[in-house]
């Protein structure tokens, strides 16, 4: 196969390399255009942008197949758990027994936060988004860690991941607690990394959390579907951040507000809001499907569509069936789901969904599953967040590791007004 690609522009051909990763995905590399030609490639929301190589995570979106670092979503979410998907997307392999017992061990030692950050949570108003207290505390916590942001991020980076791995989980539940006016729980050494999340969400001074093992797995399960996704709009800017060479904390707090967007990871609240909408006002979704479709309506059919997906979403297949099985095992018939199933199939059999390929996403149903699991509403986005983190800190890693890299700054095509003059204030209409 001819490796290089032929570009004529202004009666001049230029020759740019390509090169193939290794699922056959092509790419021209245009890194030298600019200096080359004078032109630059423009490309609007990155949609064709290969922005770097990376190692993780795999898509093909038009055959609807996602792995992490090779293995495939469907046999992890059967066979594995969150941590040990967490040490394979970050250290690039399957943990040992020993290598799980060391890794598992290391973020139970590092699930404290430092008790002075106890006062940063007191600071926030009760009506906070719990996204915008997450991605404060993130950043917050390297203050109390200042050895950790001085030297080489290398030599220190497995205690700093585990650090941020685990205390993410920690933040969340203090956000949660405050947010409600409630004493706060601190984790406890015996649980594993999600039991012991609900146990700090959910035990009160009264009461313990009675951990229902359906509850645990299917949580688990919700972590370990979103645990990474190549280069979405918040990698890429953990991505973007880290390669200024800024901290971890720093790469990943940048993550969350990327994430808190409803385009993004905040679909999954606003997916629920959108059902909640639909069943109080007595549609069965058919008005809704109709609203979605027309531009000036300014609704969308949340939950459906994707950039990379132009097929069924792995992740919503393997989150549908685990609806279905958590609300018939927890005994709960939520009229929300009922209605989410009428949307996907009116959706599904209606020309303007199939032919702008619009399948639901791995959004659309895990926020039904989440509200079984008393999850609240303004949490989803967090729960997201939490699942996320293994896949930034790898993508973290990636950038931090690489000798070669360079600071990522895309270069624009300016439209604005050409050498205007400068007016005076006084003469200013
Ligand atoms: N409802 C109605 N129409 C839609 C939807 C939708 N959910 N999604 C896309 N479309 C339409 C667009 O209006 C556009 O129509 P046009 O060709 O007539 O102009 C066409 O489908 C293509 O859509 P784009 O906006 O170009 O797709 P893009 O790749 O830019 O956006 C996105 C993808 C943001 C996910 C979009 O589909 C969307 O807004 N979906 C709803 C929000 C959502 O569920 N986000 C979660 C994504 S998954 C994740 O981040 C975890």
């Amino acid at each position: 196969m001819d490796n290089t690609a032929e570009l004529k522009l202004n009666g001049k051909t230029f020759t740019l390399p390509t090169l193939e990763g290794t699922e056959q995905e092509r790419a021209v590399d245009v890194s030298q255009l600019r200096a080359q030609s004078g032109y630059i490639t423009l490309d609007d929301g990155y949609g064709n942008t290969g922005s770097c190589k990376s190692k993780i995570t795999f898509i093909d979106g038009d055959a609807g197949i996602l792995r992490y670092r090779g293995i495939p979503i469907e046999v992890l979410a059967e066979k594995s758990s969150f941590i040990e998907v967490a040490h394979l997307l970050i250290n690039g392999k399957l943990p040992t027994s020993a290598e799980l017992t060391r890794f598992s061990n290391l973020l139970t030692e590092n699930e404290l936060l430092h008790e002075d950050m106890k006062f940063h949570f007191e600071g926030f108003p009760t009506s906070s988004h719990p996204m915008a207290i997450l991605s404060s505390m993130i950043n917050a916590v390297s203050c109390f860690y200042p050895e950790l942001l001085s030297g080489d991020p290398k030599q220190h980076f497995e205690v700093e991941s585990a650090r941020l791995l685990s205390q993410v989980r920690t933040i969340a539940a203090f956000a949660f607690r405050k947010s409600r006016g409630l004493p706060i729980n601190y984790p406890k050494p015996a649980l594993k990394y999600t039991a012991n999340f609900l146990h700090m969400m959910f035990s009160n001074p009264y009461q313990e959390y009675a951990l229902d093992p359906v509850v645990v797995r299917a949580l688990d399960l919700i972590f370990l579907l979103h645990a990474d996704h190549e280069q979405n709009c918040s990698t890429a800017t953990v991505r973007m951040v880290a390669s200024s060479k800024a901290n971890m904390f720093a790469s990943c707090a940048a993550g969350v507000c990327a994430l808190w967007g409803p385009l993004h990871g905040g679909a999954n609240q606003a997916v629920l809001e959108m059902l909640d909408e639909i069943h109080a006002s007595g549609d069965d979704g058919s008005k809704f499907i109709n609203a979605a479709k027309d531009k000036k309506s300014g609704k969308k059919l949340m939950g459906f569509g994707h950039r990379v997906y132009k097929n069924y979403d792995p992740r919503a297949k393997i989150i549908k069936q685990a609806c279905d099985d958590v609300l018939s095992k927890l005994q709960i018939s939520d009229p929300l789901l009922d209605i989410a199933n009428k949307l996907e199939h009116a959706a599904l059999h209606d020309s303007y969904f199939v032919e702008r390929k619009l399948y639901p996403n791995v959004d659309f149903y895990s926020g039904i599953i989440m509200r079984a699991l008393k999850i609240p509403t303004e949490m989803f986005t967090v729960i997201f967040a939490i699942g996320r983190m293994p896949g930034w800190i790898a993508n973290y890693r990636e950038v931090m590791e690489d000798n070669s890299g360079r600071i990522y700054r895309p270069r624009q095509v300016y439209v604005g007004p050409v050498n205007q003059t400068y007016v005076p204030i006084k003469e200013r209409k």
